[in-house]
């Protein structure tokens, strides 16, 4: 449920000093005092908002307080510039009615940061998406360019507005921003050559000077020291709490969102710069021969450098320093200038060049955050002008500011009015006539067109002749002296002729905020507001294309002989301009106060305010809302407030609220002239009635709360009891049931024992049963198993004599077998074929098998052993095998043969050179080569031969030559003859009639026959054409020599000379050989 509040819940002092009572420029100050002191430093007049300036940041403007006070009405919530924002916005919203919000106060007031607080409002609470970001963000930075080149540091205010802005931002029907126009008033260009004491000039030459990058000065042609420059006050170029550096990037950035370009940018800075070098321009005086001073630039380097930065003809710069031209009609006359003119010329050239770029940087951001569509716009419009100024010594621009102050209280006043007799009017209430005064008298005396003060001073300006201060004041006195708000000390008014705080050269004028006295001094200079023609020639002639576009009358193809407009009539012309807008919209006031003069927070000087308060006409702004009716409420908030101080309306009235309100004011006995009944709201005449009602309102808050309080204990008390009873049911009950449950548990215990007792007899008592059943049924079972174990035992007998011997047998022998196998396996011989153990047979009848197993054991382990052979090797042992079957037990040199491996070539023929020719001529593969023997058949000797065989025959050739002697293929041999006997002498026999046989047969002797005939053998067995070769073995055989057969006898014989065998021959036929006995 929502809650109700209302402005005037935890008031402190009043929050609308409407309703302040009684009602004395003392009380309001008070007033104003005691909520400042809490912290309140916003308070309503009516639906003006006061703000005093708390110089500290305040916790009152977070995103939780922009909710709070976000569509909620004006009177509902303690006062606040969000309300007053809130109120604005949702009437252009939702009423379509264009707004405007008035800030003004005195410098330093906090006019500007009014501005930007309901800026901000506004861009949190209206429409979101990126294009209406987009506006909002350009609209808020907008303000920091503004403040960069239009604030300045002065004694009042450290960041003092030196000029007047209205913002207009437009909004579309459903109140998202469209964009902006920014108008701006009258800036204080006297600040760019010369400051007061203790200000500085505008922030941007600062910010430049620190912020920018050393690059960048140097672009410049400027230094960052702020003494080298004639137009920077030294006295307080750094503030305290200013951070100018950072500040120029936050310029430099809100520059870019706003969209200004690079190069613009650019351009603005050269301008900023070319004003610093411009100041350092000196001049002094030369004299003439005429007898005249002219003056002459002292030092050239700046002027050459700002002429290099705006792209100006040094010379041509240089002669609009020195001469003016003044064109009358057809006639140019040219004069020279002293030095107090040249430096007017420098200083109006500075001011003019700054104003200027000041106006065109308005209007690019104006260009920027224009909206984009031409449809109708709702619009709210802010200004933030200077308030009134009251100084000391008051000059042309306080007399422009006062003139502005008066518009605007005018407009206040009228539309005041005008609002709250339109609000009579609406309602039905009797208009009652407001006695208040009218300011228009005073608007007269400064802007009638005839004999308005500023009517005289254009006046003044542009007759010929000589024109001084002195003639306009005389003027003024002339004209002017009758007015009841004029004074001055010739005046024909006789009243200030003895007045002595009005010095002859000043006039005062009676401001509806108080008297004020300006000085006539600077008037005509200031309305003028001179520059040479030659200046704004010299400048337009530039290259720089702003410069261009600053000076656009020094075009020579337009020259303009007129007069421009002055300042006093420009500046009437664009405050008439701004009322006219003004008074087209509905105004929301902000009033703003400073609270002291020393920048301080919680410090509130009563003479300060006091001053405020009474320039500002707030006392006026509280009498004209009080005239009529003091406060008014709508009727549904009114009864809801104060519904409970009447029987009939408490707690809730059923009928129309403006019924019950008339009821409720009727049952209060309220005088009926302290009210009226308006069409929704009632209007209460004075505030007494008002707090009366509160006072009431409070009493009968306070019974209520007694009551509420009392209905609240009776409640409590009554909860609290109906809890006790509750709980003893609860422990009661729980209670039984733990009795009942420790008495239900001993029954059933009780009941389990007796239970058991009895179960336990009966189990016995079955248990005996059961043991005599089982007893009788073993005696049983015993006697049967016996019988038929008798009967089975009786059987058996019979059957096991018929068969069981076999079996047993049979059984006997396999265990036996099964068990010998199982022993052979474990004692196995070694699988060496050489190995001879083989183990014992454990059983007589096994002998057989027993040696059985033997040999096939043997013959597999050979064959495993051959298994593992090479193919060479296998040919090897086949040889071998060959030898032995054909010389084992026969000859005795065969054992010692066994162990000499079977090479076969001995004499490497293949390889060696000396035997190539013998190789080539042997056209198959040699399988034996060696040296033999040949003995000779007539006297048994030997002689060395080649012995060679290979796959076709045998070859015998010369051992030193390698020359074939002898070949015989291998089917010419018929036999091969050797001894028993322990020698090498062997015969090849061949067959008779072959080619071979002509010379006989061969008798030969080596000590590897045994080799030479295995092979011999085993080729003649291979060769496919041949048979076996026969081989003889016997101690004589014959030998076939040419034509004779001799044969050869083998004799043992003792060994002689070391070789045992010897070979004679003994006759024809016989050829003898003693063989050694070996040992
Ligand atoms: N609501 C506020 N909360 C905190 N500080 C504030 C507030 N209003 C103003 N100030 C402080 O007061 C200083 C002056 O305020 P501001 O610049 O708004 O004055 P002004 O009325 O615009 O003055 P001028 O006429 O010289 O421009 C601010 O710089 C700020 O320090
Ligand atoms: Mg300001």
């Amino acid at each position: 449920m929502e809650v109700k509040t209302s402005l005037l819940d935890n008031m402190i002092g009043v929050g609308d000093m409407v309703l302040l009572e009684p009602l004395s420029e003392d009380s309001f100050i008070e007033n104003l005092r005691n909520r400042f002191d809490h912290n309140e430093i916003y308070t309503y007049i009516g639906s003006v908002v006061i703000s005093m300036n708390p110089y500290r940041a305040l916790p009152i403007y977070t995103p939780e307080k922009v909710e709070e006070y976000r569509n909620r009405n004006f009177y509902e919530l303690s006062p606040h510039i969000y309300a007053l924002a809130d109120e604005a916005y949702r009437s252009l919203r939702d009423q379509d009615k264009d707004q405007c919000i008035l800030i003004t106060g005195e410098s330093g007031a906090g006019k500007t940061e009014a501005s930007k607080l309901v800026m901000s409002y506004v861009a949190a609470v209206c429409g979101k998406g990126q294009e209406v970001n987009k506006v909002k963000e350009q609209l808020l930075q907008s303000n920091p360019v503004l403040e960069a080149f239009g604030n300045a540091k002065t004694v009042r205010n450290d960041n003092s507005s030196r000029f007047g802005k209205y913002m207009d931002i437009e909004f579309d029907f459903k109140g998202d921003p469209l964009g902006g126009v920014i108008s701006n008033y009258l800036l204080e260009k006297s600040r760019v050559v010369k400051q007061p004491r203790g200000e500085r000039n505008f922030h941007v030459f600062y910010q430049l000077l620190s912020g920018a990058s050393d690059d960048t000065l140097k672009k410049l042609k400027l230094d960052r020291d702020f003494s080298k420059y004639n137009y920077l006050s030294l006295d307080s170029a750094a503030v305290i709490g200013l951070d100018d550096a950072a500040n120029f990037r936050t310029v430099k950035n809100a520059m870019q969102i706003v969209g200004f370009m690079e190069d613009e940018v650019q351009s603005v800075l050269q301008l900023v710069a070319a004003v610093l070098k411009l100041g350092n321009i000196e001049f002094k005086p030369e004299s003439r021969s005429n007898g005249t001073d002219e003056s002459r630039i002292k030092d050239k380097n700046d002027l050459k450098e700002m002429c290099e930065l705006l792209g100006i003809e040094q010379s041509v710069l240089e002669r609009a320093f020195s001469y003016r031209t003044v064109e009358a009609k057809q006639e140019k006359v040219s004069t020279t200038l002293n030095v107090a003119q040249a430096y007017y010329a420098r200083d109006a050239l500075a001011k003019n060049l700054y104003s200027r770029l000041f106006s065109w940087l308005v209007t690019r951001i104006n260009e920027s955050i224009k909206a984009q569509t031409k449809a109708r716009h709702k619009v709210m419009g802010v200004l933030d002008i200077y308030g009134f100024e009251i100084f000391e010594d008051n000059s042309f621009e306080q007399f422009i500011i006062n003139y502005c102050n008066e518009k605007l209280q005018q407009i206040f006043i009228e539309l005041t009015l005008r609002e709250e007799q339109e609000e009579y009017v609406r309602e039905g209430i009797e208009w009652t006539n407001i006695e208040y005064f009218n300011n228009a008298i005073i608007c007269d005396l400064i802007e009638n067109h005839q004999n308005g003060i500023l009517a005289m001073l254009d006046e003044e300006c542009l007759r010929p002749g000589t024109v001084t201060d002195e003639t306009f004041l005389d003027k003024l006195n002339t004209i002017c002296a009758g007015h009841k708000h004029f004074e001055s000390r010739q005046s024909k008014n006789s009243k200030f002729l003895t007045d002595h705080s009005l010095p002859h050269n000043c006039f005062r004028i009676q401001h509806y905020a108080g008297k004020v006295l300006y000085r006539a001094e600077g008037f005509v200079d200031k309305n003028n507001d001179l520059l040479y023609r030659d200046m704004s020639q010299a400048m337009y002639k530039a290259k720089h294309s702003l410069i261009k576009q600053l000076f656009p009358e020094g075009n020579p193809a337009k020259v303009n002989l007129k007069r421009p407009p002055t300042a006093g009539f420009q500046f009437k012309a664009s405050v008439g301009t701004l009322m006219r807008n003004l008074q087209t919209k509905n105004p929301n006031y902000i009033r703003c106060i400073k609270p002291n003069d020393k920048k301080a927070s919680h410090i509130f000087t009563d003479t300060l305010v006091c001053h405020q308060v009474r320039y500002l006409g707030l006392m006026e702004n509280v009498r004209v809302r009080r005239a009529g009716y003091a406060f008014r409420q709508a009727y549904e908030p009114c009864l809801e407030r104060y519904k409970m101080l009447c029987k009939r309306t408490w707690p809730h009235w059923k009928g129309p609220a403006r019924e019950g309100v008339e009821v409720l004011m009727a049952d209060l006995q309220v005088p009926a002239d302290d009210f009226s009944y308006g069409r929704s709201k009632i209007f209460i005449r004075n505030p007494r009635t008002l707090f009366s009602l509160e006072e009431r309102r409070r009493q009968c808050l306070q019974d209520l709360a007694t009551l509420i309080q009392k209905i609240y204990r009776g409640h409590k008390c009554r909860s609290h009891f109906l809890l006790l009873k509750k709980s003893q049911i609860v422990v009661s009950a729980w209670y039984r049931r733990y009795a009942q449950e420790k008495k239900y548990q001993k029954i059933k215990s009780a009941t389990t024992v007796v239970q058991s007792y009895t179960r336990g007899w009966q189990a016995r008592k079955l248990l005996r049963e059961l043991k005599y059943q089982k007893r009788c049924e073993e005696a049983v079972t015993t006697i049967a198993a016996f019988w038929h174990g008798t009967q089975v035992r009786r059987d058996y007998r019979k059957f096991f004599r018929a068969n069981a011997g076999k079996k047993i047998y049979d059984f006997t022998i396999q265990r036996i077998m099964q068990k010998y196998f199982l022993g052979l396996k474990s004692t196995s011989p070694p699988m060496s074929p050489v190995d001879k153990s083989w183990p014992a047979r454990p059983y007589r009848f096994l002998d057989g098998v027993h040696a059985e197993l033997r040999k096939i054991f043997h013959h597999w382990r050979c064959k495993k052993y051959r298994s593992q052979f090479t193919e060479e090797k296998k040919a090897v042992y086949k040889e071998k095998l060959e030898a032995s079957e054909i010389f084992k037990d026969k000859k005795a040199l065969y054992p010692s043969s066994v162990s000499q491996p079977f090479k076969g070539d001995y004499l490497e023929i293949t390889k060696n050179p000396k035997y190539q020719k013998l190789n080539s001529s042997v056209d198959a593969k040699v399988l034996l080569a060696d040296v033999v023997n040949k003995i000779n058949r007539a006297n048994g000797k030997g002689t060395a031969r080649i012995f060679l065989l290979t796959k076709k025959g045998v070859v015998l050739a010369d051992q030193k030559t390698g020359q074939v002697k002898a070949s015989v293929p291998l089917p010419d041999l018929a036999s091969v003859s050797v001894s028993t006997q322990n020698d090498g002498f062997f015969a090849l026999k061949l067959k008779e009639g072959s080619a071979s046989a002509i010379k006989g047969d061969f008798l030969l002797s080596s000590e590897r026959l045994i080799e030479i005939i295995t092979k011999l053998h085993l080729t003649g067995a291979t060769a496919a054409d041949s048979e076996r070769l026969n081989i003889d073995i016997s101690d004589e055989f014959l030998v076939q020599f040419n034509h004779d057969k001799v044969c050869v006898k083998f004799i043992q014989g003792a060994a002689r000379n070391g070789n045992g065998v010897s070979c004679k021959r003994k006759n024809n036929r016989l050829l003898e050989v003693s063989v050694p006995t070996t040992a």
